[in-house]
C-alpha cells in the first residue's frame, strides 16, 4: 500500500520515486513488494559486448563472501531475493568462482529452484595449475552451478594464464563455454594484465576500478577498447572500504544531478561514467543492497570530468 501510493504520487518523479525506494530498501521497509514495484520502473541500460554486440545490463552481482553461506542460515535464505531483485532490475549478470567458499553451489540452488538459469549470465572463474587440474575444477563448477554451459569462463588472477586460456579457448570452441576472459583484482598486476590482453585474444577483462583505485583508467580501459575487449569492474566499493568509510556522511548535494539517492549509487556511476565499462558488479548478499546498486544502472551517466573535482570527495 505504500509502494502504491508512492508510484501513484503525481507530485513525485521517477528518478525521486527510485532514489525513495531505494532508501526505503536499504532502511529494511521494503521486501519482495518493494522489488515488485521498481519492475516497471525505467529499465536498467545495457552496452554491448564488442566480440559479438550482445547488450549486456551495466550492473550485475558479485558473490565474492555475499554468497559464501549454507542452506539453513539466514543469509542463505535472502539470497533468491537478491537475484530475483537483480532480474526485477533489469540486470542479469552474476559473478562467481570456483574459490568463493560455497558460492558456486548457492548460486546453482537458487537459479535451479527458481528455474532462472537462461535469464542469467553467468561468469565463473578458474584458478588452478596444470591443464588437468583446471579442466577438474571447471568441471566442478559447471556441476556445482548445475549448468552445462556457462556464459563466461575468466582465468582468476593470471593464474597459470597461458594454459588455462588454452583450455579455455577449447572450450569455447566446443560450446562449453560463450566468452572467455582474465581477471585481477590488484593494480600493482596491471602491467602484466595488460601484457595478457596484446599477446591472446579475449572477449572479456574483469578489473578493479573505483573512486579509490582508478589506475585502470589511465591505459588499460582505452587498451580494452581498442582491442574489442568487453570490461568487467569488480571492486567498484574498494572491496567494502569506501562504503564503511562513506555510510555516515550524508550524500552530496550534486547526487541528485546525477540521479544518485546513495553513496553506493554514486560510487557505481563512477565506475559507469567510463564508456569501455560494460558491466559492475558489486558484491553483495542483501536484497536491500542489490536493489540500491541497480537503480545506479539507470542512466544518466556523467562524462568523467563530472568528477575532476568531485572524486576527493567519495575516495
Ligand atoms: N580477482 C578477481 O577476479 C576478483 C577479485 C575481487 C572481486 N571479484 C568479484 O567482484 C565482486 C565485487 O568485489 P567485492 O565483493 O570484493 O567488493 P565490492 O563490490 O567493492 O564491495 C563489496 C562490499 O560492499 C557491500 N555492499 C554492496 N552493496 C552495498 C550497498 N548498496 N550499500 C552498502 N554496502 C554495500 C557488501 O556488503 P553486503 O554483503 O552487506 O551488501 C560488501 O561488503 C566480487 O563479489 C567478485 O564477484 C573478482
Amino acid at each position: 500500500m505504500f509502494e502504491t501510493s508512492l508510484a501513484s504520487s503525481t507530485a513525485m518523479t521517477r528518478a525521486q520515486f527510485l532514489r525513495t525506494c531505494a532508501q526505503l530498501a536499504v532502511a529494511g521497509m521494503l521486501s519482495n513488494s518493494g522489488l515488485a514495484a521498481s519492475r516497471t520502473a525505467t529499465a536498467m541500460a545495457t552496452r554491448p559486448i564488442p566480440s559479438t554486440g550482445e547488450p549486456l545490463p551495466v550492473v550485475g552481482c558479485g558473490t565474492y563472501r555475499g554468497f559464501d553461506y549454507a542452506p539453513g542460515s539466514d543469509e542463505y535464505a535472502r539470497l533468491g531475493r537478491v537475484v530475483y531483485a537483480l532480474l526485477e532490475a533489469g540486470g542479469k549478470v552474476i559473478d562467481t568462482a570456483a574459490i568463493y567458499g560455497r558460492a558456486e553451489r548457492s548460486v546453482g540452488e537458487v537459479l535451479q529452484e527458481g528455474n532462472l538459469r537462461r535469464q542469467i549470465f553467468l561468469a565463473s572463474k578458474v584458478w588452478s595449475t596444470g591443464r588437468e587440474a583446471g579442466v577438474q575444477q571447471m568441471e566442478r563448477s559447471l556441476k556445482d552451478l548445475m549448468t552445462d554451459k556457462l556464459d563466461l569462463m575468466q582465468v582468476h588472477n593470471l593464474i597459470d594464464v597461458k594454459t588455462q586460456l588454452a583450455t579455455l579457448h577449447d572450450w569455447k570452441a566446443n560450446g562449453r563455454t560463450r566468452y572467455i576472459g582474465i581477471t585481477h583484482y590488484d593494480t600493482s598486476a596491471h602491467d602484466e594484465v595488460e601484457k595478457v590482453l596484446r599477446s591472446v585474444p579475449v572477449d572479456f577483462l574483469q578489473i578493479n576500478y573505483s573512486a579509490e583505485e582508478p589506475d585502470a583508467a589511465k591505459r588499460l580501459l582505452p587498451l580494452a577498447a581498442d582491442l574489442g575487449v568487453a570490461v568487467i569492474i569488480n571492486r567498484p566499493f574498494g572491496g567494502g572500504g569506501l562504503m564503511r568509510r562513506l555510510r555516515d556522511k550524508p550524500i552530496p548535494v550534486w547526487a541528485g544531478e546525477i540521479g544518485c539517492g546513495s553513496w553506493a549509487q554514486i560510487l557505481i556511476k563512477f565506475v559507469l561514467s567510463q564508456s569501455a565499462v560494460n558491466c559492475v558488479i558489486p558484491g553483495t548478499g542483501k536484497p536491500e543492497h542489490m536493489m540500491d546498486n541497480a537503480i545506479a544502472g539507470q542512466g544518466p551517466f556523467p562524462d568523467p570530468s563530472f568528477w575532476t573535482k568531485r572524486a576527493t570527495i567519495i575516495a
